[in-house]
């Protein structure tokens, strides 16, 4: 594979920001979902989806799997295929297996880690007629550059997979859908895949599970901090807290503090004292209706071409093309 790095970044400098930032906030203290992905992060986030309780990703699989064909059939070669965050693969070899058998496919992985994108690689190396560069970027800059590198009659198919859209915050979920939309011609496709609205009790238990991957994913962000900026969050003075907000129709992650305590994050400049019960908000994971996603398509440039639902867990991938 090609790896090919765009960004350029004081990393912790920007971390420590962010972490200062949020965690200044009154009314409710937060820290960006973002920073829950460091390697020990991204592992854990792998065994949450191998979790009984945590529907998604099997439910993507099966829809991808059972209907990549039918998906493809709707984009006329040439197409080379850009995924935002490129995860494991084990999703996407299904795309571009079907995608592979009818010509060859060029495919750009974009991920801000080398790591994750050489294991991508490792996945699916096995796809004859496949061509893989990576891209090691934020997801913008990355589809900016395989917008650059494609041939000039190949249509793009990007993916954005995993109902990651949902742990954006609404406006911003469809202002980066229409950055997406601002690098495409039209005709190019965007696949979304998001998490469908369900009962509350599936819905909470696929974040609060009784073997507590979920608690160490969220736990490890304090000791992030702790390693990376200097910071001393005593972890077992944190819980993890799941909260059903049916306004937004989101699942919140919290760390709660189980005591009155005082932390200082040396890189941050940061010292802070957290009343006994007190939340610090980590995560947002919203729950879409079918139903609302051709109007998010058609209000940032695209149309809803067609949508899969998936009938064991509530998930619905959407093939939206651009205008
Ligand atoms: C990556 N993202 C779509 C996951 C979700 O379900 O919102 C992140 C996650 N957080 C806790 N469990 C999974």
């Amino acid at each position: 594979m090609m790896l090919s790095y765009t960004g350029q970044t004081d990393a912790v400098g920007e971390f420590a920001v962010a972490v200062g930032d949020g965690l200044r906030k009154l009314n409710q203290r937060e820290l960006p979902s973002a920073y829950l992905y460091d390697e020990l992060g991204t592992a854990l986030f792998e065994a949450i989806t191998l979790l009984p309780e945590y529907g998604l990703t099997r439910a993507e699989e099966r829809l991808l799997r059972r209907h990549a064909g039918d998906m493809l059939r709707r984009l006329p070669p040439p197409v080379a295929v850009v995924e935002l965050g490129s995860g494991s693969g084990r999703k996407t070899r299904w795309i571009l297996e079907a995608l592979a058998a009818r010509e060859s496919v060029a495919y750009f992985p974009i991920d801000i880690s080398a790591a994750a994108l050489i294991k991508c690689h490792q996945e699916l190396a096995h796809i004859g007629a496949l061509s893989i560069v990576g891209l090691e970027s934020s997801y913008l800059e990355g589809l900016q550059e395989a917008a650059i590198r494609r041939r000039p009659n190949q249509a793009l198919l990007v993916l954005f997979l995993g109902s990651t859209i949902g742990n954006f915050h609404p406006p911003a979920a469809e202002k980066f859908l229409q950055d997406i939309r601002r690098n495409l011609r039209p005709g190019d496709a965007l696949l979304l895949g998001v998490d469908v609205k369900k009962a509350i009790h599936d819905m909470v238990l696929a974040y609060d599970d009784p073997a507590g991957v979920t608690a160490a994913f969220n736990l490890n962000l304090l000791s992030r901090i702790n390693r990376e900026l200097g910071g001393d969050f005593v972890l077992r003075h944190f819980e993890h807290h799941i909260r059903y907000q049916e306004i937004n129709c989101r699942i919140e992650m919290h760390l709660r503090s189980t005591r009155r305590q005082t932390v200082s994050i040396r890189e941050a400049d940061f010292t802070c004292t957290f009343r006994e019960g007190e939340t610090i908000w980590t995560e947002a994971c919203r729950k879409f209706r079918v139903e609302e996603i051709p109007g998010i398509a058609r209000r940032t440039g695209f149309l809803c071409e067609a949508q899969w639902v998936d009938t064991e867990w509530a998930f619905a991938e959407n093939l939206l093309i651009a205008d």
